[in-house]
């Protein structure tokens, strides 16, 4: 049974389908903690009706973006995760976490990188572009974590077509559902080892 910790920053759908997956026992895996960088996230409550632990970066009572590295790593080390995983979460992982779980942190991004990623890519953003571009595709990717935005190793993808009349938000409900299946997915190969990371 591997040990999970989650990083995120909003409503936590693709959280959810982690622990859901867990709870059914599809994946063999249990969630120990729940990191988020911002305090009001619905994804805290979620979890905590779930009697996961949560911790926010508020917690930390430090701007300093070194020490809540260090304080991240410390929550996650002191949980004894076996892998780290991003679900919406917006900030930058420090070079802390990356070494010591280097391989072994994982994000998904809803468009099929390279394309679409990178700095201000996140949430609807990244939608807007497929539609400003007139991309005939979009779709979810699953990669691992390196210390740029979005350039990791790409673990994992799907796409959708692009509907001329998406909007960036029907874009983004459209790409969210595959997002959860993907994930849960991938991670469950990568537990089970048939990846090779
Ligand atoms: C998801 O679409 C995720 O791919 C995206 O934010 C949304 C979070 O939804 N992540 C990024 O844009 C990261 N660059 P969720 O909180 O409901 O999982």
């Amino acid at each position: 049974m591997k040990k999970l910790g989650i990083l995120v920053s909003g409503k936590g759908s693709n959280m959810t389908a982690i622990i859901n997956a867990c709870e059914e026992g599809y994946l063999p895996a249990k969630v120990e903690v729940v990191i988020s960088s911002n305090p009001k996230a619905g994804a805290l409550e979620i979890a905590k009706e779930k009697n996961i632990k949560t911790v926010h970066y508020g917690t930390f009572q430090n701007e300093n973006l070194e020490e809540i590295d260090l304080s991240v790593c410390k929550v996650l080390c002191d949980s004894k995760v076996d892998f780290v995983l991003l679900a919406g979460f917006m900030k930058k992982v420090g070079r802390t976490v990356l070494t010591k779980f280097k391989g072994r942190i994982l994000n998904v991004h809803p468009s099929l990188l390279p394309k679409h990623g990178g700095k201000g890519f996140y949430g609807l953003n990244v939608h807007r572009a497929v539609i400003d571009a007139g991309d005939q595709k979009s779709g979810a990717t699953i990669h691992l974590v390196s210390e740029e935005y979005d350039e990791g190793t790409i673990l994992a993808q799907k796409s959708v077509i692009v509907d001329p009349k998406d909007t960036p938000e029907l874009l983004a409900a459209k790409i969210l559902k595959i997002e959860h299946v993907l994930y849960v997915e991938t991670v469950k190969e990568i537990i089970e080892a048939n990846i090779k990371i």
